[in-house]
């Protein structure tokens, strides 16, 4: 059912297109849906876009794609290998020829093909995650940044993860080293590009329920929560509420950051808390 545009008051994005990679399902799906509830057209990139749908996540749709086209908003679907430069530059080409510019770009797909211990791992196993989580993000943004420098405006985003400060999983070693990577990019082109209206920051997430997460915690969860002070997982609601944040002029004099949004996991130790966290 097409919803009506009168049904979403907060349309700051009206007219704003946002480029975001494995957008198909969980925390980009999600944000895809925030953004264009608040009027912006989306570009949807993943590598399978049906993947909402083939993780069980729920959806009326066969895709994210068909969810946004159904808010009236404007999307496109871009099924391709986010690290791959040859598709990376064929994307953003349908992308800036179909839906005419890109304001926010959000670099969100991720993985771990190549886990394992940072000791025994292949070379190809480390590649495998450097690639796919710090390589596409180089690739997005190079294709991406000289439209923006065009116009002299424009909003990086780069979701990270706790684990690139502290690793969560010795088989996490090219996953964590990838998102501590993206933290030291996001502040090399947020220095370049603050003189040129575009800021650049990265979103370190903590714990939220995607079919990312139930893989990666698997036999751990009820662990990994002890350990979290607020005792419990982000919503994808709170990882979009920041994204609008990031995402929109509310967020303009903030660039080179990363905000991170882990229920209080990286600061606070809840074992220091002297008893008051049970
Ligand atoms: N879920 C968590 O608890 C958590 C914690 C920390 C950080 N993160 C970060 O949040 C982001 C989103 O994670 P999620 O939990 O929604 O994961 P997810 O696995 O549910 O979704 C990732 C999406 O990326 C797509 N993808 C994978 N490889 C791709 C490729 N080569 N090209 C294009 N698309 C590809 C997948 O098909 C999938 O739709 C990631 O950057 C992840 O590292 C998540």
């Amino acid at each position: 059912m097409t919803e009506n545009r009168e049904d979403f008051p907060n349309r700051r994005l009206d007219g704003k297109v946002a480029f975001i990679t494995g957008a198909g399902r969980g925390i980009g799906r999600a944000a895809a849906i925030h953004l264009a509830r608040m009027g912006a057209d989306i570009a949807v990139n993943d590598i399978d876009l049906a993947s909402a749908k083939a993780v069980g996540e729920p959806i009326d749709f066969d895709t994210s794609v068909d969810e946004i086209r159904a808010l009236g908003r404007r999307a496109i679907g871009l099924e391709g290998d986010i690290s791959s430069e040859v598709a990376v530059n064929r994307m953003v080409e349908q992308a800036l020829d179909q839906l005419g510019r890109i304001d926010i770009l959000i670099n969100n797909a991720a993985g771990a093909p190549g886990a394992g211990p940072a000791s025994s791992i292949s070379l190809q196993q480390w590649q495998a995650d450097l690639n796919l989580n710090v390589n596409s993000v180089f690739l997005t943004c190079r294709a991406i940044v000289p439209h923006m420098k065009e116009r002299g405006s424009g909003k990086i985003i780069n979701i990270t993860s706790v684990a690139g400060v502290r690793p969560m999983n010795v088989d996490l070693a090219g996953y964590s080293t990838s998102k501590a990577a993206i933290h030291a990019l996001t502040r090399s082109l947020a220095l370049e590009l603050a003189p040129l209206g575009i800021t650049a920051n990265s979103l370190a997430v903590g714990e939220v329920g995607t079919h990312m997460f139930k893989r990666f915690a698997e036999g751990i969860m009820d662990d990994m929560l002890r350990q979290v002070p607020m005792k419990r997982m982000a919503t994808l609601e709170e990882c979009s509420g920041v994204i609008e944040f990031l995402a929109t002029n509310q967020s303009s004099y903030v660039t080179g950051q990363a905000i991170f949004m882990d229920g209080g996991w990286i600061e606070l130790n809840p074992s220091f808390s002297g008893g008051n966290v049970p």
